[in-house]
């Protein structure tokens, strides 16, 4: 039973109670980061197996004053999201914006994050902007008036399902506006033994974070479900191209949610996140479906990983 005081997120018990009711049963991915979820995180972008940040970081390091040149000096460079503590300074050091406005729903995690680019770059205003950025976003005004540089690594991009991630990329072209530029990482199409290792690997920490959103169901909702007789399990969806996380019962499971209860039969899963993964084409389509013109695209060398910059281009009358 949680204390009183301890406050839960109302929109989390009323997914959670309306995805586990579902005919296929899903819980929004974002419910996967309370602070055990980010820790585990973490510790998955450091995996031997999983090879996206440790690629995207060397494809910055190596493209970095390429992006400086095509976008230029003095602007201000917009994160949507602050948890790249590594590739943000190699974009900062080489675009050396006039003000840094990074954009994340955790104000915990934009401190800290904004303290370290503070101390790191002394002629960088830094202005931390706590919201959802998936909702309504109010950029500072210290920074009107300067080209903006939207930055989003990690390729996120991949958590939205297609509708989704195209209506994401046009609200980014409301908020940045007309003119703007996007920075963009993409993960790339591979052989589906290299997609399924990086999300499941041996070490069983995606395992670990996977099934920690059943722990915070039951630390945070008053729940009951045995976390032991479920299982993680990645999938490859080739027809929708994208890495499926589940859990899947080992078992028949009765249990409970906020007094709410539930059954699964052995076999039943609940699905807990998508990572689309892109070819060329796909990954620029989809930009251009979401109001961003592709500039250049930087692939790493071994093809896993690519990072593209785009325009908000004016609108202009299509033949
Ligand atoms: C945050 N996101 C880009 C990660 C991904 O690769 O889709 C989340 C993740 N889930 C399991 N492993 C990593």
């Amino acid at each position: 039973m949680r204390a009183i005081s301890e406050e839960v997120d109302p929109a989390f018990r009323a997914d959670v109670l309306k995805g586990l009711a579902e005919p296929v049963p899903a819980i929004p991915a974002r419910w996967l980061y309370d602070r055990r979820g980010s820790e585990l995180f973490d510790a998955i972008t450091r995996l031997p197996s999983y090879y996206p940040t440790r690629t995207e970081t060397a494809l910055l390091e190596r493209i970095v004053p390429e992006v400086a040149e095509l976008c230029g000096r003095g602007g201000a460079v917009i994160e949507f999201g602050a948890g790249s503590q590594t590739k943000t300074p190699l974009l900062l050091a080489a675009v050396r914006p006039r003000a840094f406005v990074p954009i994340d729903i955790s104000g915990e995690y934009l401190k800290d994050s904004a303290a370290e680019v503070d101390a790191d770059h002394e002629r960088v205003a830094v202005y931390p902007v706590v919201a959802d950025f998936t909702r309504e976003v109010v950029l500072p005004s210290e920074i009107d008036g300067l080209a903006r540089l939207g930055f989003f690594p990690g390729s996120t991009i991949g958590n939205f399902i297609p509708r989704s991630a195209t209506d994401l990329l046009r609200h980014f072209r409301t908020i940045l506006g007309t003119g703007a530029l996007l920075l963009i990482g993409m993960d790339r199409l591979k052989p589906v033994e290299r997609l399924l290792a990086a999300y499941d690997d041996p070490e069983g920490v995606t395992a670990e974070f996977n099934l920690n959103l059943l722990h915070r169901i039951n630390r945070e909702l008053d729940g009951d479900v045995p976390v032991d007789a479920f299982r993680h399990e990645a999938r490859w969806n080739d027809m929708l191209a994208r890495i499926e996380m589940h859990l899947v019962a080992a078992r028949d499971v009765a249990f409970s949610v906020s007094g709410r209860p539930f059954q699964f039969a052995a076999g039943q899963s609940i699905h807990s996140e998508n990572s689309h993964k892109y070819g060329p084409r796909g990954g620029r389509l989809l930009l251009l479906a979401g109001g961003w013109t592709p500039l250049k695209e930087w692939v790493a060398d071994n093809g896993d990983f690519a990072v593209i910059l785009a325009e908000a281009q004016r609108e202009r009358f299509a033949p």
